[in-house]
């Protein structure tokens, strides 16, 4: 078994999008799992569950729902707005949308397995229900589990990256995969080997991203 240092995990988790023909074996996905499960969850009360999709029939279904999603976030972009931003209304029509040609190839396709990682709703619990704004802490119950997979998929010499496109198409993506009603979709991460491996990530430094005592505090490292 490869064990990289933490940092070097951490530092060097990119998002991958090809993979080799190389295939991901049960073995090493339940080594993935079987560290990733330790990702924390609100109460822990560990409502997530996730699908193992290696069917290329099942893999391609799901590349297709990833479309609708997509050709509306590229409507958006060449409209000069935030892309699916819960703040802006849309503003391309459903025609407009429709007429974006984005391309079929996805990871979803190409990659030897697919996890589609669900969250138990009836379990999380959400103190940002009463807000005006969007939810976000229900994600707080699942996501820490979607990184910690592609943290450990890394560690073991492995690549794949969060996707969420499916999630615009989520009732159909959850009859097809037979996914229960109280359970949201979160992240489906296409897995492989990486025709390459990205060490350098652009990331912000830490002290425009950390402020001392308030928010317009001076920044950490000052
Ligand atoms: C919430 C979320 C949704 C994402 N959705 C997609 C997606 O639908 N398709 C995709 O190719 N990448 C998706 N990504 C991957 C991001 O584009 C990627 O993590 C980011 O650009 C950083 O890439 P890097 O680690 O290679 O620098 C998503 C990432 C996150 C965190």
């Amino acid at each position: 078994m490869v064990t990289m240092d933490t940092y070097d995990v951490m530092r060097t988790t990119a998002a991958v999008r090809e993979y080799t023909d190389d295939p991901l074996p049960d073995e090493v996905l339940m080594r993935i799992l079987d560290n990733a499960r330790f990702a924390p969850s609100g109460g822990n009360r560990q409502g997530t569950r996730v699908v193992v999709v290696r069917d290329a029939r099942t893999r391609g279904q799901l590349a297709d729902l990833g479309i609708p999603g997509a050709k509306r976030y590229v409507a958006q972009l060449r409209n000069g707005e935030g892309p699916w931003n819960p703040l802006q209304p849309c503003g391309v029509d459903a025609e407009a949308i429709a007429a974006v040609q984005v391309p079929r190839e996805s990871p979803l396709r190409e990659a030897p397995v697919v996890l589609v990682v669900c969250v138990d709703l009836s379990v999380v619990a959400a103190f940002d229900q009463e807000l005006d704004r969007i939810g976000v802490v229900s994600g707080a119950s699942v996501y820490p589990f979607v990184w910690n997979i592609l943290l450990a998929a890394r560690n073991e010499g492995y690549g794949g990256v969060l996707t969420t496109a499916v999630v615009a198409e989520e009732p159909r993506a959850k009859e097809l995969l037979g996914i229960p009603e109280e359970y949201a979709i979160a992240a489906v991460l296409p897995l492989g080997k990486p025709v390459r491996q990205l060490t350098k990530l652009k990331r912000n430094p830490v002290a425009e991203i950390a402020t001392r005592e308030r928010f317009d505090g001076p920044p950490l490292g000052d």
